[in-house]
């Protein structure tokens, strides 16, 4: 009897310390609806082979885990559609449609002799796949072969998104992006099972593809001049300065990245921003214009060029394009009927944000087209302007979406939103029988800084991982069967190259991940963060740049009455210690370990902070100057 349960002990001892360990390494990103942990693991062979019917989209997925598995792991990989070989890798398309699972489902089922997964079609495979390189270890990430265990935990996970619209915005406007590096970004982007990259083709500062028939705007629109420093305050460009910098998609790049996009089951949906945010057509176009002297103009450089002050916006220079003027609507017929063959995907985003009303209104076209059509205001005024747009979209068989700034004059009947300031104009969308997808700046602005001001290129406005991890897609007062879903935007005034969009996307784009495709009810801060960090020594493997800001410190300064300053400091994530200096020395552990408010010295001019987790430091060494801290409280700096 006492041996029994001894041994019973043993067992049950052996069995918790196992599911702790095998609870540790399973870090997947988003997180499943529902998953198993077995004991025992899988031990990838040298020799692999993946067994799977080799059709067209499967051969996608087959390739896409062969790559991965010869190049960081060094298998030796075969590819076999018989099902009766023995295989260490079997994927399987479903012969009856497990409803459960939809469209991109999966079930993933990793046993200690092999790994199935199945699916209704292949971009479940393909997301059973993403998990599959997930469960390996982090060194799969690696470019090169890496001489490690290649071993996974045995486990049973069932898996579908919540939403059919998973995506992120990226503007190669305001900074061009290379082809390679679209590619690039989409390939980070599968990985955490987003399936729609929007592309911000068009803005003030280039027009960024090739429209055949209207070859200006891409010889004079998609070029400005190069200036590096704080974007919207640069001085203005002189006639020496060349106009170089930019560049554009051919439409043969165009089609290469859709079928890029296409073989990794996502799709890339198109967005020319009119009838604001149109210098560079204008540039390129000035009869487009309804203001006399655009011929004049130049595409944006990054100089000052808007005020976004409280009676509205307006434009120093003209920016839109003439809503009376039928050159507009022969205009855009010609764009959106290339633009309609080069994009499979069935929305086109027309823009409609932040159009400066201010041309507008001294306007005599504008003036008679609203006597014309009995308009009563400038928002009446886009609207009839949005609407003549979105029946040219339709005419080319597309469906037409806006910013949810188009909601203000009246929408088009079918128009689709996309509520960006804040979640009303989503809520009031689809309560009024129009699709929505939600992109508020609350929680989805990857452009926003996710660290102190003092330690990030600067930006109106902050947006830290925790805050990011909030984004609910379906707001209360929202008719649920019309939100599409949701993305993040990542806008690039202040995005000077390739490797700030991967810091600025990751890691809110593994929040916003988790936003779109997990259950509600799995969605857990303490069970994320630990996963983030896990995916940080991945991204380190894959030397993907990303943020570190979930390590510094938050401050909140304040003065007290008794007019002494004090800071507060707070880090989003639990067990970190903070460590401080006034002295202007760099600290380290041994230095005041903060556990309360902190009075700022009479003559301190800089508070250094670090923050540690045990002995190791982790944070980024942090200068805030003192006078920053007061100018925060109102106080004038020194
Ligand atoms: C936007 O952020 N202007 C849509």
């Amino acid at each position: 009897m006492k041996k029994l349960s001894l041994a019973f002990c043993c067992c049950f001892v052996s069995f918790l310390s196992f599911g702790q360990t095998a609870k540790n390494t399973l870090a997947i990103i988003p997180e499943p609806v529902k998953t198993v942990i077995k004991p025992r693991q899988f031990i990838l062979p040298k020799y692999v082979t993946i067994q799977a019917p080799l059709t067209k989209d499967v051969v996608l997925v087959t390739e896409y885990l062969k790559r991965k598995l010869t190049g960081a792991a060094g298998a030796m990989v075969t590819l076999k559609a018989n099902s009766a070989a023995p295989a260490a890798i079997k994927l399987l398309l479903n012969k009856k449609a497990d409803t459960v699972l939809g469209k991109e489902g999966y079930h993933l089922w990793v046993g200690a002799k092999g790994v199935v997964i199945s699916a209704n079609e292949p971009a479940g495979l393909f997301y059973g796949v993403q998990t599959l390189i997930q469960l390996l270890p982090k060194e799969i990430e690696s470019t090169e072969v890496q001489h490690v265990k290649w071993v996974a935990p045995c486990v049973d996970i069932t898996d579908y998104p919540r939403f059919g619209w998973r995506g992120l915005m990226l503007d190669v406007s305001r900074h061009f992006f290379t082809k390679q590096e679209v590619k690039q970004y989409i390939d980070q982007m599968v990985r955490y099972k987003f399936n729609l990259l929007h592309m911000h083709l068009t803005d003030d500062e280039g027009w960024r593809i090739e429209i055949k028939s209207l070859p200006r705007l891409t010889t004079v629109g998609a070029f400005n001049v190069k200036k590096v420093g704080e974007f919207g305050d640069f001085s203005a460009p002189t006639p020496d300065e060349p106009r170089t910098y930019g560049g554009f998609y051919t439409q043969e790049d165009i089609k290469e990245l859709v079928q890029y996009g296409k073989d990794r089951f996502l799709n890339i949906m198109p967005e020319v921003d009119v009838p604001g945010h149109s210098l560079a057509a204008v540039v390129s176009y000035p009869e487009l214009s309804c203001t006399a002297g655009a011929d004049k103009y130049q595409v944006r450089s990054g100089e000052h060029m808007m005020d976004f002050g409280a009676g509205g916006i307006k434009a120093l220079v003209d920016n839109t394009l003439n809503p009376a003027s039928e050159k507009t609507y022969e205009f855009l017929d010609k764009v959106m009927s290339e633009i309609s063959q080069l994009f499979p995907f069935g929305y086109i985003h027309l823009g409609g944000d932040e159009c400066a009303k201010n041309f507008w209104e001294q306007s005599a076209d504008v003036k008679a087209l609203m006597a014309k059509e009995n308009l009563k205001n400038m928002e009446e005024v886009q609207s009839y302007f949005e609407k003549r747009l979105e029946t040219i979209v339709e005419s080319k068989g597309k469906k037409f979406m806006g910013w949810d700034e188009i909601i203000e004059g009246g929408l088009g009947p079918k128009a689709a939103v996309m509520s960006w300031r804040g979640i009303q104009g989503g809520i009031t969308a689809s309560k009024l029988g129009h699709e929505v997808v939600m992109s508020p700046t609350t929680f989805a602005y990857l452009d926003y800084m996710q660290s102190d001001r003092v330690m990030e290129p600067h930006v109106y406005a902050s947006l830290r991982l925790n805050k990011s991890y909030e984004f609910e897609p379906v707001p209360d007062g929202a008719d649920a069967k019309l939100i599409l879903g949701g993305q993040a935007n990542l806008w690039t005034e202040q995005v000077f190259n390739f490797r700030q969009v991967e810091y600025m996307t990751w890691p809110r784009g593994f929040a916003i991940s988790e936003s779109v495709w997990s259950p509600k009810a799995k969605k857990n801060w303490n069970s994320f963060y630990p996963r983030v960090e896990k995916h940080f020594a991945r991204f380190n493997e894959a030397e993907i740049k990303y943020a570190p800001g979930v390590y510094d410190p938050d401050f909140k300064p304040q003065m007290n009455t008794d007019n002494k300053l004090t800071v507060e400091m707070t880090t989003e994530i639990p067990g970190l210690d903070i460590y401080y200096s006034f002295d202007n020395s760099y600290p380290d552990r041994f230095y005041p370990k903060y556990t309360g408010a902190v009075e700022v010295p009479k003559d301190a001019s800089q508070l250094k902070v670090i923050t540690y987790r045990g002995k190791d430091p982790i944070g980024r060494m942090i200068s805030m100057p003192v006078a920053e801290l007061k100018r925060r409280v109102g106080q004038k700096g020194q």
